[in-house]
């Protein structure tokens, strides 16, 4: 009955807009497209480590500095993202976009958030500034950048009091003292929440799990069986495939655990991924009950995006005679000079920090279905309404 309610009005708004809805599916593919490139030049360049990325939190950035972007660096922002922000119903799609995962009513705790930090004393467009302060949670803070010390730790102290707290690691500038204007743009995403049906401390044990290398290692595994959306699939060249989705409280947020076949490595499911594949697999799995292994896992992951972004068109705003961003300051001069993105994640029982864990030998013949994590895989976590990709990461080495 509530999904009929939906669907007409969806319809209705549809019919209302006249052929909005076409903009709407469009963008959300560009959103996901964007998103998943992102995760695979980062899965390129860092080799086989464990990481994290929040696809949702860089994309804000980016489409803060297209409202300040002219010329060029704007037109390889557009390129890259898919949209120009410019349009009334861009905005509108991604704000809406951003109130939805951000809303915690039904659980899940989904921080975001952006600043921009400018050397103090340059003189920003008021329109600039207006934007600013209604775009997803976004903020501008002056610094000095003559004293890069001190602007790493204001940048440490941010990134710290948006990702829950707890410990950091500083931030290291490779930016040099310059006459010139530069700006530190920073992005973060904290994800918090309890799982929608928790696994047992007493039932985590310590179970081996096969790195690439084919070091065997052993680390605290979770357990637990369960219902839960299951398939197999293949990519384009028949390597072989599991996908579980394990629900967080609410179901609005669900974790998905993509597992290669023993033979197949991460990277060759990796470069298969893309926006339509997800959205398959997501629409594909199968409800079944199953004995579900997956290690417990934290991961922090620190980028320097301007390592990653030129590899997506992105160039000309981190070069200091090339970047034009007029809309921000008409001073001129103004360049990207870091681009620090960082997200946390923290697997366990229930959702909070895990204690000691008892072994319990968990050795039972039974006929159920299993599915276990032993071996490098690939999560993402995708909100269930709008299908955004929240975080997307792999596990190379649970114990890191
Ligand atoms: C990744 O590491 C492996 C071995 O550690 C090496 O053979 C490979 O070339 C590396 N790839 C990249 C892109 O650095
Ligand atoms: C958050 O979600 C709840 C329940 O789905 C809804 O009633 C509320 O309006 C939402 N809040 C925002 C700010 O979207
Ligand atoms: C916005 O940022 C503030 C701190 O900068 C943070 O406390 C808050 O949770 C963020 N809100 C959302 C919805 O992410
Ligand atoms: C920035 O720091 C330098 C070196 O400490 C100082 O000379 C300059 O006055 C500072 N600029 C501003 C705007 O505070
Ligand atoms: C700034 O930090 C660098 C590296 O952490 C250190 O070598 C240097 O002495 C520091 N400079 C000042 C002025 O504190």
């Amino acid at each position: 009955m509530l999904s009929l309610v939906l669907t007409v009005l969806i319809l209705y708004s549809c019919f209302l807009n006249n052929g909005s809805c076409d903009l709407y599916d469009e963008l959300k593919e560009l959103k996901t497209e964007f998103d998943i490139k992102l995760y695979q030049r980062l899965a390129e360049s860092e080799n086989r480590t464990n990481l994290i990325v929040a696809p949702a939190s860089v994309s804000i950035s980016l489409g803060l500095l297209q409202f300040g972007a002219q010329g060029n660096t704007f037109t390889q922002l557009e390129n890259a993202l898919g949209y120009n922000i410019h349009d009334q119903r861009v905005q509108d799609f991604l704000y809406t976009r951003y109130e939805e995962v951000t809303n915690s009513s039904q659980g899940p705790v989904v921080q975001l958030a952006c600043a921009l930090f400018v050397q103090a004393g340059t003189h920003l467009s008021p329109d600039f500034i207006e934007h600013t302060a209604l775009w997803a949670n976004s903020s501008l803070r002056k610094t000095n950048f003559s004293e890069p010390n001190r602007t790493a730790a204001q940048i440490t102290e941010w990134v710290t009091s948006n990702t829950g707290g707890g410990e950091a690691d500083s931030i290291c500038l490779d930016t040099v003292a310059s006459p010139l204007n530069q700006v530190a743009v920073v992005s973060t995403m904290y994800f918090k929440s309890l799982w929608q049906k928790k696994f047992s401390f007493t039932d985590t044990q310590s179970l081996p799990f096969t790195t690439a290398e084919g070091f065997t290692l052993k680390v605290p595994t979770m357990y637990h069986m369960a219902e839960v959306n299951y398939g197999q699939f293949h990519t384009a060249s028949q390597e072989q495939l599991s996908v579980a989705e394990l629900p967080y409280l609410g179901a609005t947020v669900s974790m998905f655990v993509v597992l290669p076949s023993e033979r197949t490595s991460l990277s060759q499911i990796e470069s298969h991924l893309s926006a339509k594949i997800i959205t398959v697999w997501a629409k594909s799995l199968k409800r079944m009950k199953m004995d579900i292994f997956l290690p417990r896992f934290r991961i922090q992951s620190y980028f320097d995006l301007k390592m990653v972004l030129p590899a997506l068109g992105i160039t000309d705003m981190f070069d200091p005679t090339e970047a034009d961003f007029k809309g921000i300051s008409d001073q001129g001069s103004l360049y990207i000079s870091e681009a620090i993105h960082n997200a946390k994640i923290e697997v366990t029982e229930e959702g909070t920090k895990a204690s000691g864990a008892t072994a319990m030998v968990l050795l039972k013949r039974s006929r159920t279905p299993i599915f276990k994590a032993d071996r490098p895989f690939i999560f993402f976590l995708r909100h269930a309404n709008t299908g955004s990709v929240l975080f997307i990461g792999r596990v190379t080495n649970p114990s890191e």
